[in-house]
């Protein structure tokens, strides 16, 4: 791979082509994107998004101001809604305007000004510096292209004692469960996606995807080197995915 090149799945394309690409796969299954997180995880990824924001602990009882990043329907955005106090509020922003229209009609009036939608890039927010108390990217981090520029934008956004959390793909260290993992990521998941959506090959970018992101411990790096700090990485279900943290202090 030249400095030029990234990789979209295991193609490698040119580095400005990418986000395209990534665009045309969210734009494909945007409707059926919430329907696919459940039969192809079998639920799990409730219980990941529920951890995920018990680690968060939004707080009850004083103003709250949350970016959720590459929020898509806004799963991540309800939860951290439904935990918080009245005070809390949160931004979704995504780059895929149809992610966000699913999301807009999800949330209904449920929230009313609680909740905003934007639409942006992750690596360059068009969000001022130091607003937001937390940042969180769920399943979103892997399909930036320059996931350097998206984390120093995190940092710039957050207020000094802001936290970032990262939930995403990781990678299996279980004997055994590695293998059983990978018979069913290639051979049933673009099969699923094919039948849901029409589109076996925004599934089998999924997960090629996963395989090409950073092990826990690069990518825990790459979090330090934008300026974070106490950085650290718990793994769940045996490393199919992990939860990063990290605090701008
Ligand atoms: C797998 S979905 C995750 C959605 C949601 N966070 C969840 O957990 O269900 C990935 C999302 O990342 C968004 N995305 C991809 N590249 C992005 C970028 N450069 N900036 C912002 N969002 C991006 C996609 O549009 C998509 O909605």
């Amino acid at each position: 791979m030249t400095d030029e090149n990234t990789h979209f799945g295991f193609q490698s394309v040119p580095l400005g082509e990418k986000q395209d690409r990534v665009n045309e796969v969210f734009r494909s299954v945007a409707s059926r994107y919430d329907l696919m997180n459940d039969l192809m995880s079998a639920g799990l990824h409730r219980l990941w998004k529920g951890d995920f924001v018990s680690t968060l602990r939004p707080p009850k009882d004083r103003p709250f101001r949350h970016l959720d990043v590459a929020g898509g329907t806004g799963d991540i955005a309800f939860r951290i809604l439904e935990a918080g106090g009245p005070q809390t509020k949160v931004t979704v922003l995504d780059i895929n305007g149809e992610m966000l229209k699913v999301g807009a009609e999800r949330a209904g009036d449920r929230y009313g000004d609680r909740i905003d939608f934007v639409e942006a890039n992750a690596e360059e927010l068009p969000l001022e510096s130091s607003t937001y108390d937390a940042y969180t990217i769920a399943f979103g981090i892997r399909n930036v292209p320059r996931i350097d520029a998206a984390l120093r934008e995190a940092h710039r956004v957050l207020k000094p004692g802001g936290r970032f959390l990262c939930l995403e793909f990781s990678k299996v260290d279980v004997p055994l469960i590695d293998k059983i993992y990978d018979a069913y990521s290639f051979n049933v998941i673009p099969r699923m996606g094919q039948m849901v959506t029409g589109d076996a090959e925004s599934y089998q970018y999924l997960v090629e995807s996963i395989r090409k992101f950073p092990p826990p411990a690069a990518f825990a790096r790459m979090i330090e080197e934008a300026g974070f700090k106490r950085v650290t990485y718990r793994p769940l279900s045996a490393g199919v995915v992990a939860i990063h943290s990290g605090w701008k202090i």
